[in-house]
């Protein structure tokens, strides 16, 4: 496992993410809605960087697919989701890979009803966007490598990690 971005670096980025959600959202009512289990961590640095009045809400997503990133059928769990009509919304999660993801969670989200919705994500990986939507706001573009840490798992493993790695070919089970 090697080190790709260190724990200060993250803290910095997500300090500069909150002044760009507070600039843009300053006066408005803000719901900041995290996606499980990946955006956890992130979650919870950014809201407490944040100084102006928000709610919090979560939404899950998961796919059944195995260890890493090949793409399986995913589903998405609304019910965690506290009201959120006539509310500017930011979706927050871990990263933004195919982008499959986070255009999904984007209709869902648009079906109830926020009066604006952005999303925001921790790692843009390069080169491997296959949807037209893109992150409004993200925080590092990283190469295409599997990593973990900072919320992101490999096989549930290695989300507490206070930094973001790179796992070797070799780390990785098939
Ligand atoms: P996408 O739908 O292809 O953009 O994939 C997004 C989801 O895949 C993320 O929310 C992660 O759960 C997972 N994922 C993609 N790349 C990685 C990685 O490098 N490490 C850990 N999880 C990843
Ligand atoms: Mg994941």
């Amino acid at each position: 496992m090697q080190i790709l971005i260190e724990e200060t670096k993250i803290q910095e980025a997500v300090s500069q993410l909150a002044t760009s959600i507070a600039r843009d959202h300053r006066d408005r009512p803000l719901t900041i809605l995290g996606v499980l289990t990946g955006s956890i961590v992130l979650l919870s640095d950014l809201i407490r960087k944040l100084d102006m009045p928000l709610r919090v809400g979560l939404i899950q997503a998961s796919s059944y697919r195995g260890a890493t990133t090949t793409r399986g059928k995913l589903h998405v769990n609304t019910g965690l989701v506290p009201d959120i009509e006539g509310r500017d919304i930011v979706l927050i999660d871990d990263i933004f890979d195919t982008g499959h993801t986070l255009a999904r969670l984007t209709n869902e989200v648009r079906g109830l009803n926020p009066s604006s919705l952005k999303s925001a994500v921790l790692l843009w990986k390069d080169g491997r966007q296959e949807v037209e939507l893109t992150p409004d706001y993200h925080c590092f573009k990283i190469p295409d490598r599997f990593v973990v840490g900072y919320g992101l798992d490999y096989d549930d493993d290695f989300r507490h990690l206070p930094y973001i790695a790179s796992l070797e070919e070799s780390d990785l089970k098939n």
